[in-house]
């Protein structure tokens, strides 16, 4: 700055025509005042802070010596300026207190955090249309120390790492009777059964069925040998996660079930949980906006709410994933803390509610089956055996699940698909009589 003055100084000192010197004189000292008001607005010796002086010389540059107004729009910046250095230090303090709570969120989500990392590299987002969300997620490292003895079995059993398991005790035996001749029938090899008391266990032996008997000091199966259906059903889950921990993956088979086909040709394998659905038509099975009105409410009176009927706990393919084993500890944990509960609401809940306030969700991935292929007995009974072209097609199983007159209908199925006994349908009602 001192620099400029001196010029200025010097060229005042340079020769000018004697006619007007004092034009020159009056016109110099008029620029003067403009260019020390500019320069200096609060005096030569003003203390401004040396980021406030630098704008302003920035501005001065830019509008240059047109007019003596500079001054005024120059008080009018420093006070904009002013302000927005206020704001700024606001925003600062905003900024800082935002920054404490991403940390503390980023605290919490640590072990997602490390779990992404298991699972896969960061991308970028692809184009629009070609983004797909993680699905099929990676089998774990199988586990043989989990149960050596089952390990050896599932060798010389499993197919491709897949196998069908059955649960039975004496009560279903007629009932498992069917459940095998039908899988031999279609030529089905990979399939075991877990007995749970040794009758079963003869029986299977005796009629060449893939048989495995757990080690009778396994605390948890004293429920096994006389529980009903729904303590079975407990002891299910606990059962299949040493399948799991094992590196297979398990089709899971109540008994109730005819094998028209073989499943395993009609699996996708993408989801953690593929299962079969309770639904009978496109929207139950496979969800719907239910539409709750509510008139009080007026203009919004129309609640929509997304609706599905439930998994079908009795019949589903699970894949040896953390989700999966994760699922089948959550369902097996709550059954024993509450013995009132049924496995398959369970087994729902724990699937498809989301994370909220006091709760963290299960991230599983989920597939429902084509309910004409697994196909449950009421669609069989309500809709396909009345319907001509339904009635031609082969589903790939068919679960009683809708009627407690099992065996029976168990057997009219088999009449019906495979024997091809037309009228072996008829006879039953739609629904139970009670
Ligand atoms: C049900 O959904 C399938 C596809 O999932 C579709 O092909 C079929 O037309 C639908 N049926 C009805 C009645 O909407």
């Amino acid at each position: 700055m001192a620099g400029r003055r001196d010029g200025l100084l010097t060229r005042d000192k340079g020769q000018s025509p004697r006619g007007s010197r004092i034009a020159v004189a009056i016109v110099i000292g008029v620029l003067f005042g403009c260019v020390f008001a500019v320069f200096y607005p609060h005096g030569l010796f003003s203390s401004d802070s040396l980021i406030q002086s630098r704008r302003i010389d920035k501005s001065d540059v830019q509008i240059g010596s047109s007019s003596c107004e500079l001054p005024e729009r120059i008080n009018i910046l420093k006070s904009d300026i002013q302000s927005l250095l206020e704001k700024n230090a606001e925003l600062n303090k905003q900024v800082k207190g935002l920054t404490e709570n991403l940390r503390l969120a980023e605290q919490g989500k640590d072990n997602a955090q490390k779990q992404f990392l298991v699972l896969g590299e960061k991308h970028k987002a692809g184009p629009f249309g070609t983004v797909k969300g993680l699905r099929t997620n990676p089998t774990v490292i199988p586990d043989e120390s989990a149960n050596p003895r089952l390990a050896k079995i599932l060798e010389e059993v499993a197919i491709q790492k897949e196998i069908i398991v059955a649960l039975a005790n004496s009560n279903v035996k007629s009932m498992l009777e069917v459940w095998f001749t039908s899988i031999k029938n279609v030529g089905i090899p990979n399939y075991l059964v877990v007995a749970l008391d040794d009758h079963i266990e003869e029986f299977c032996k005796s009629n060449d069925v893939p048989v495995y008997k757990r080690d009778p000091d396994k605390g948890i199966d004293s429920i096994a040998q006389t529980g009903g259906n729904h303590a079975v059903s407990g002891l299910k889950f606990r059962i299949l996660r040493e399948f799991l921990q094992l590196g297979y993956s398990v089709l899971l088979s109540d008994v109730d079930i005819v094998y028209l086909q073989n499943p395993f040709d009609y699996i996708y394998r993408d989801s953690d949980v593929e299962s079969m659905t309770d639904g009978h038509n496109n929207m139950t099975a496979y969800g719907y906006n239910d539409v709750f009105d509510e008139p009080a409410m007026g203009w919004a009176r129309y609640a929509h709410t997304m609706r599905i009927w439930v998994y079908n706990s009795g019949f589903f393919y699970i894949r040896p994933t953390l989700p999966s084993i994760e699922l089948l500890d959550r369902v097996a944990g709550r059954l024993s803390r509450e013995p009132k509960s049924w496995d398959q609401a369970v087994f729902n809940e724990e699937l498809f509610y989301p994370s909220h306030p006091g709760y963290d969700g299960l991230h599983a991935a989920k597939r429902t089956m084509d309910y004409y292929l697994f196909m449950n007995s009421k669609v069989l009974f309500k809709t396909v055996r009345k319907d001509a072209k339904l009635k031609k097609l082969k589903p790939v199983i068919v679960h009683v699940n809708y009627h407690p007159d099992k065996l029976p209908r168990m057997k009219a199925v088999v009449e019906f698909y495979v024997n091809g006994k037309q009228d072996a349908l008829e006879r039953f009602p739609d629904g139970s009589q009670w």
